[in-house]
């Protein structure tokens, strides 16, 4: 095994089941921001499992006041920084703890903290030694009931995990509440919350016959963005209901919103806690993406339920296990709430552009992990894409290999093996070929091994025999943590391969393969099992010479290696039956073209655009048989990073440049496209968020965007007359995004070029929004990201806002939508020739860590790739990451990130 011999690394081979369970948990909380006592009181029993020994609890900034073994007081213990021992423990006892712990000065947001004057716990994934001692690992379940006791006044509302059993009053103005959670869980599903919230309720018969009560929790000047959120809840529990079967075992189910949170949202049992960022919404302050997103949230966790939750981890290296399944699962409910199939390929682009923009780097360098990782510093850092992400393009091929009928009865098999259990990413892979009477032997390395593969296609036809040879073979080289284990040799994986032969009318020819029986049925998209290095599939009664349609839906989470003319990306854009290939192929066009004016760039030539690709972007505008949401996926070019991957050295400059270039030439070819669609796609009436006005909004703006590429001032006052007319987020966001990019929020320009009326727009947004934190994250976010030029470093806005009275560095979503925009959202100031973007990197990075290690390690992987870039970033780069690895009181977090960067 890898790195075991590094201090503090945690090796997946070194699993052994812990020494004791805990049976039962009492917790009695004395709330008090600066001191809360804890007493904990369990029922221990050595595990039949175990390998003996003493009894080592974990426990981190804890101050422990006293412990008792079955009432008695136990001389026999040890305390250190990292948990409590108690040496030659009885079989079976009951330990009883009390200890204290400082919630206001918690700056982790792991533990128990406080955020806004009020209560709230993180535990996944080993929060929960922060508020006890206690086994912290997610294969110890135990039942809970907690009390809470806290000033009546300051905390009127006390929550816990499960049903509220009673509450009363107590002396000194205080209250309690008890809470029993009739499930076993492990510590990191453990939940409370106190402190001044209101709440939006709902009551549904569930499928089980059964009432349940829903809530969801906020502060009092939000009740009325909850509105969104409950609706998504609902749509979850009957989506989960019909398609899986799964039914709400709980007779509540609490949703709470704090504004202080490290990542998106928590699946906690009966008490999810949420981003606000995720919970909050309405016309005037959130955007169509913001309503997608909180929908797909509200899904996610509510879907842990069942997926993570009744059946979870047995370690944290099987993070994947609940969170690729349920990735898998809320894509799904979101594509299923678009309601029609156009709406689902939308989803589906979406999904897919995430992964090649975020997962393909991720697995491409310095971090690149397989699904199920080896080993890790910090468990913290593996809350990855990977895990996420191309955990659920791993459980989606389970469903396109099987089917949805046959994905559906290893998921039954699945509930039923391990309902109460926390098992592993092999277990669940079991009971899909066990429920399916097939082999998935091989499928298993995709838990396994890392990096993306790349197959290549080649393709013969002959015409005497009307057969079509069609090749594939796949590579995936080491990558990451794999390149230093030297016995190690990557094998092929199981890759189901979608496919489709257009003919030249551009319909779909019937796909039968060499012997199979001319009655056989004869589907126009067929998955071919590619399990070797290299494969060759005939297909017969092939009319003449077709073209391939490769990976239909993005079958497997590859790279295509094709090499396919302008004329055949241009025809399967206009003609391929799979609308996921012909927004590909739009795709492969614009890289082709945008590569291509990099290299003029570079080589100071004068870039010039292809007039096929212009025309082939034409036709989609103008198609209004396509639905406009995905018109507007397909006319938005591929993202810098993007473009960047795609580089043997990566010029960030030259890649915005040349996008920007193409861009406006798109806008000045399709202008008058571009002003139909902009008035076509106006959305009559009160503003709703569904998929439909939705995508008309996104088209619209596309248009927007692309028209202020134009000289043309009128524009300019057509986005200041939609800025100020909107009557929704989505209208107004986008047009002042429109005019800051343009014109430049902080340098003084001519009128045409827009900046007075960006600089009063940007004025107006924040005086308009003061008092909508989620709004006003917004307004840093978009000049963080906004475009330089010459004479404008974004940098130096950057640094200005920093001192804007609203900006915080404690507050992670500020953060976030400061510092990580400009550092991972604005790649061609992020890498000014000068290195200051570097410069700027190192002090927040050193500067989070000592307040927020999860976080500042997010911003630490900025620099992740910086071995592609070209040599004067390298070595600039490089001394970044050399500079934050010099400090010796880094947090374990930042370190695993810097280290593994440098190595
Ligand atoms: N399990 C959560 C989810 O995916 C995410 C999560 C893990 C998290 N660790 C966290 C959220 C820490 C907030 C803080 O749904
Ligand atoms: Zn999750």
């Amino acid at each position: 095994m890898l790195r075991t011999d590094i201090a503090g690394v945690i090796s997946r081979a070194d699993y052994t089941p812990p020494a004791f369970l805990i049976e039962t948990v009492r917790l009695e909380f004395d709330l008090d921001p600066d001191c809360t006592t804890v007493t904990n009181r369990m029922r221990l029993v050595r595990n039949p499992a175990g390998n003996g020994g003493d009894l080592t609890l974990h426990g981190q900034e804890l101050q422990l006041v006293s412990l008792a073994v079955d009432g008695q007081a136990w001389p026999g213990y040890r305390v250190g920084d990292e948990g409590l021992t108690i040496v030659a423990p009885p079989d079976s006892f009951e330990l009883t703890l009390v200890s204290r712990c400082n919630p206001l000065g918690n700056t982790s947001l792991m533990g128990l903290y406080v955020s806004g004057g009020n209560f709230f716990t993180q535990c996944e994934a080993e929060g929960f030694r922060k508020i006890t001692y206690f086994l912290d690992r997610p294969d110890v379940m135990s039942t809970y009931t907690v009390t809470l006791r806290a000033d009546r006044e300051a905390y009127p509302v006390l929550l816990a995990n499960g049903n509220l059993v009673e509450e009363g009053g107590l002396p000194d103005g205080r209250h309690y509440a008890i809470w029993e959670d009739p499930f076993k869980k492990p510590a990191y599903l453990f939940a409370l919350v106190a402190g001044r919230l209101v709440c939006v309720e709902d009551r549904i018969v569930a499928g089980d016959g059964r009432e349940k009560l829903l809530q969801v929790w906020v502060q009092p000047q939000d009740l009325d963005k909850t509105r969104h959120a409950m609706d998504s809840l609902i749509h979850a529990i009957r989506w989960d209901e019909t398609r899986f079967g799964r039914v709400l075992d709980l007779d509540r189910f609490m949703i709470v919103a704090v504004s202080d949170f490290n990542m998106g949202a928590m699946e906690n049992k009966g008490l999810n806690i949420f981003n606000t960022k995720y919970v909050l919404a309405d016309a005037a302050t959130a955007t169509d993406d913001d309503f997608g997103n909180i929908e797909a949230v509200v899904g996610h966790e509510y879907f842990h339920n069942w997926t993570g939750n009744r059946v979870t981890c047995r370690d944290w290296f099987q993070l994947s296990l609940k969170e690729g399944l349920t990735v898998f699962r809320d894509q799904e409910f979101s594509a299923d709430m678009m309601g029609t199939e156009s709406g689902r390929a939308v989803k589906r682009i979406d999904d897919v552009r995430v992964l090649r923009q975020a997962q393909f780097p991720e697995d491409a360098g310095p971090m690149a992990h397989p699904v199920r990782p080896e080993s890790y510093l910090e468990i913290n850092n593996f809350y990855t894409v990977t895990v996420y992400e191309k955990g659920a393009e791993v459980v989606r091929m389970y469903q396109t290999l099987l089917g949805r009928e046959g994905f559906r009865r290893g998921m039954d098999l699945y509930f039923e093996r391990h309902d109460g259990q926390a098992v592993t990413c092999d277990d669940f892979r079991a009971a899909m070929a066990d429920a399916n009477g097939t082999d998935l032997t091989q499928f298993g390395r995709w838990y396994s091994q890392a990096g993306t593969p790349r197959v290549s296609v080649s393709a013969a036809y002959d015409e005497p025999s009307h057969t079509y040879a069609l090749t594939l073979t796949q590579s995936c080289p080491k990558v990451g943590v794999e390149l230093q284990d030297t016995t190690l040799v990557k094998q092929p994986f199981h890759i189901p391969f979608a496919l489709g032969l257009i003919d030249r009318a551009g319909n779909d020819i019937p796909l039968r393969l060499m012997g199979e029986p001319a009655g056989a049925p004869a589907p126009t998209t067929r998955v071919l099992d590619l399990t070797r290095a290299s494969q060759t599939f005939m297909f017969t009664d092939v009319p003449h010479m077709p073209m391939p349609s490769l990976l239909r839906g993005f079958s497997a989470p590859v790279i295509v290696e094709h090499d396919y003319t302008i004329d055949e990306l241009a025809f399967q854009m206009a003609h391929d039956s799979d609308p996921f290939n012909r927004w590909e192929a739009g795709q492969r066009l614009a890289t082709r073209q945008l590569l291509a004016l990099v290299e003029s760039i570079q080589l100071g030539q004068l870039p010039s655009v292809d007039s096929f690709v212009l025309e082939a972007f034409r036709l989609v505008l103008r198609d209004d048989t396509l639905d406009p949401a995905f018109r507007a996926q397909a006319l938005t070019l591929p993202a810098e990073t993007y473009l960047g991957e795609q580089m043997t050295e990566t010029d960030p400059a030259a890649i915005h440049a040349a996008r920007q270039y193409l861009r406006q030439r798109l806008a000045a070819a399709l202008h008058t496209e571009w002003l139909a669609a902009y008035h076509n796609h106006r959305v009559p009436g009160t503003y709703q968020p569904d998929a439909a006005s939705a995508g008309q909004r996104a088209l619209k703006n596309l248009a927007l965007s692309y028209l202020m590429e134009l000289p043309d001032a009128t524009m300019v006052q057509t986005a200041r007359t939609q800025y100020d007319s909107a009557d929704n987020m989505t209208d107004r966001f986008a047009a002042l995004a429109a005019l800051v990019h343009r014109g430049g929020a902080a340098i003084e320009a001519d009128e045409a070029h827009g900046a007075p009326h960006a600089a009063q727009a940007l004025a107006d947004f924040y005086t308009r929004f003061e008092r909508e934190p989620l709004a006003i994250d917004k307004w840093f976010a978009l000049q963080a990201m906004q475009r330089g030029d010459g004479s404008h470093c974004v940098i130096d806005a950057v640094r200005a806002l920093m001192q804007h009275p609203a900006f915080t560095l404690k507050n992670p979503n500020r953060a976030r939508s400061l510092i990580f925009s400009f550092c991972s959202g604005n790649p061609s100031q992020f890498h000014a020739a000068d290195g200051s973007g570097y410069v700027f990197w190192v002090e927040q990075v050193l500067a989070l860590d000592a307040l927020n290690p999860q976080v500042a390690a997010r911003l630490a992987r900025s620099l992740d790739r910086w071995r592609k870039y070209t040599p004067s970033l390298r070595e600039r780069m490089r001394g970044a990451l050399q500079q934050v690895s010099a400090h010796k009181t880094l947090s374990k977090d930042v370190r695993e990130i810097v280290d593994k960067a440098l190595a």
